[in-house]
């Protein structure tokens, strides 16, 4: 069974944006990234998948394709940016998976409190302001499944910056088992066990 096989209209809505990001940059995780949390998602089939900084949607699409590709499920989404907000809602709309996508508009994780949450999450993604990863964290963990996933992007390109103790932090959690791999601006990928 191929997991890797996306519909020719997601692969043409994910090259569009990728056309615009490199006219003007809304920092997409790129197509290498895409297709590992596809991937991810594909193998670990998540029922509750959620993400925070959703930008104009390209990683959002990944992510509720591998969805739709598995069978079903939902991808809550966070953005506080208003105009990248927007755009997000039309790319979701054009890729024919809005319905399984619960886009909130609001900064993490103080709009929580809004949210109709999943009881438990199977898969979260962290790729917003770097410097907020550990409130994220604490907000999240509580709601993870047990051997569900966190996955955090830029975990090499911010390590000596904002990210260093965060990524300590989370190597040295007893609770989660923790992987770095070096595609894209480096992807840690944490399993709670
Ligand atoms: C790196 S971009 C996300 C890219 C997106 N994951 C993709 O690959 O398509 C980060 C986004 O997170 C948003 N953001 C930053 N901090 C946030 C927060 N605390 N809550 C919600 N959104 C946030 C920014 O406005 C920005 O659009």
């Amino acid at each position: 069974m191929n997991l890797m096989k996306l519909s020719n209209t997601h692969e043409n809505i994910l090259n569009r944006i990728e056309r615009e990001n490199e006219e003007d940059s809304v920092w997409i995780v790129g197509s290498k990234t895409g297709r590992m949390l596809y991937w991810l998602a594909r193998v670990v089939e998540p029922k509750n998948i959620l993400e925070i900084g959703t930008s104009v949607g390209y990683s959002g699409i990944w992510l509720a394709a591998a969805l739709e590709a598995n069978g079903g499920g939902k991808l809550w989404t966070i953005e506080s940016h208003a105009e990248r907000y927007g755009r997000a809602q039309e790319n979701f709309k054009e890729a024919g998976l809005d319905h399984m996508i619960e886009s909130v508009k609001g900064h993490a994780p103080e709009v929580f409190d809004e949210l109709s949450f999943p009881e438990e999450i199977d898969l979260a993604f962290f790729d917003a302001t770097k410097k907020e990863h550990e409130d994220f964290f604490d907000a999240v963990f509580p709601r993870m499944k047990s051997g569900g996933l966190v996955i955090v992007d830029n975990v090499i390109s911010h390590r000596s910056g904002d990210m260093g103790a965060f990524v300590d932090g989370i190597h040295e959690n007893s609770n989660l088992k923790v992987v770095e791999i070096p595609v894209g601006d480096g992807l840690l990928i944490a399993r709670v066990v």
